[in-house]
């Protein structure tokens, strides 16, 4: 596996390519079997698969986890080189923003609810850096996980609206044995909170059952859901979300595909999950 850590020397590499289909699988490290999907899903359908790993201190707020988030580069590239990834791109920080940065990319609309809303300036951040990648490793494909189906949907709309000649696919959540979606952030839970932390499946499993009933309410299933949660120690909501896939807009009746999405605080750390479900 090469290891590059310039855009010059990524640059260099995408030159090199000569008509192949180049896959990339942008993350910010400390890899889990979510992240290795989507690797794994490059590899099977591109000739070269590019994985990025950059923590990017534009998502994140002052008072967010960007000193303490998690890092084992390491063990990543061990993982990566198992698999037979070609490139690792590990860009620095000075490179991507040097001094006097004053460019970001802001997806409107769809940006203002869920997790735009609760935290401000992350989709403006991330929409940044992942059309930085995108310039700079210029690959044909590029995966992301549903797990961040908000961040998703904002990818494909930046790259809809800015003519981006470069394919998004979304592959489904991984999931840790025990059903808590995997997340570089689970590292954090105590034995006690990772306990706790299984209400954000358990309360979309319940919305599910609930709506295969028939529950058509949307406001009934996030109360109920608020109920399982509030039932699971050390837990504070900070979304609930019953809405349309597309635009992100709360629902009053359940109709059609409906996005349900949460967000809890489980002690300090801040978890997401959701499902798509369909009623016709
Ligand atoms: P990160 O949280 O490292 O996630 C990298 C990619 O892995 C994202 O596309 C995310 O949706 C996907 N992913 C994470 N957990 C998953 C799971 N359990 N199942 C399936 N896919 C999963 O998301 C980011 O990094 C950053 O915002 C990034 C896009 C790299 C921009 O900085």
């Amino acid at each position: 596996m090469e290891i590059i850590k310039t855009l010059e020397g990524m640059k260099i590499a995408q030159r090199r390519r000569a008509g192949q289909r180049v896959g990339l699988v942008p993350t910010m490290g400390y890899l889990h079997d979510g992240h290795l999907s989507l690797v794994e899903k490059s590899l099977s359908t591109c000739d070269i698969t590019v994985v990025s790993i950059f923590v990017n201190p534009k998502q994140f707020r002052p008072n967010e986890d960007l000193d303490t988030y998690p890092v084992d580069l390491k063990r990543d590239i061990k993982l990566l080189e198992d698999l037979g990834v070609a490139i690792l791109f590990l860009p620095k920080n000075a490179d991507m923003y040097p001094e006097g940065y004053q460019t970001y990319v802001q997806v409107e609309k769809i940006t203002e609810r869920l997790c735009g809303k609760s935290r401000p300036g992350f989709f403006r951040g991330v929409a940044t850096v992942v059309l930085k990648l995108f310039n700079t490793v210029q690959p044909d494909v590029a995966f992301f996980g549903e797990k961040d189906r908000q961040q998703l949907a904002v990818i494909q709309k930046m790259v809809q609206d800015l003519n981006l000649d470069i394919q998004i696919e979304g592959l489904p959540i991984v999931r840790d044995p025990d059903g808590l979606a995997s997340s570089s952030r689970n590292l954090y839970l105590s034995p006690q909170a990772r306990q706790s932390a299984l209400c954000l499946q358990e309360a979309l499993q319940l919305a599910q059952r609930r709506v295969a009933a028939g529950e058509t309410s949307a406001h009934k299933i996030r109360s109920a859901m608020q109920d399982v949660i509030e039932a699971h120690p050390d837990t504070r909501v900070d979304y609930i979300s019953v809405c349309d896939p597309l635009q992100f807009n709360e629902l009053e009746v359940i109709q059609g595909k409906t996005l349900i999405a949460l967000a809890v605080h489980v002690g300090q750390t801040r978890l997401i999950d959701n499902c798509l479900i369909e009623r016709i």
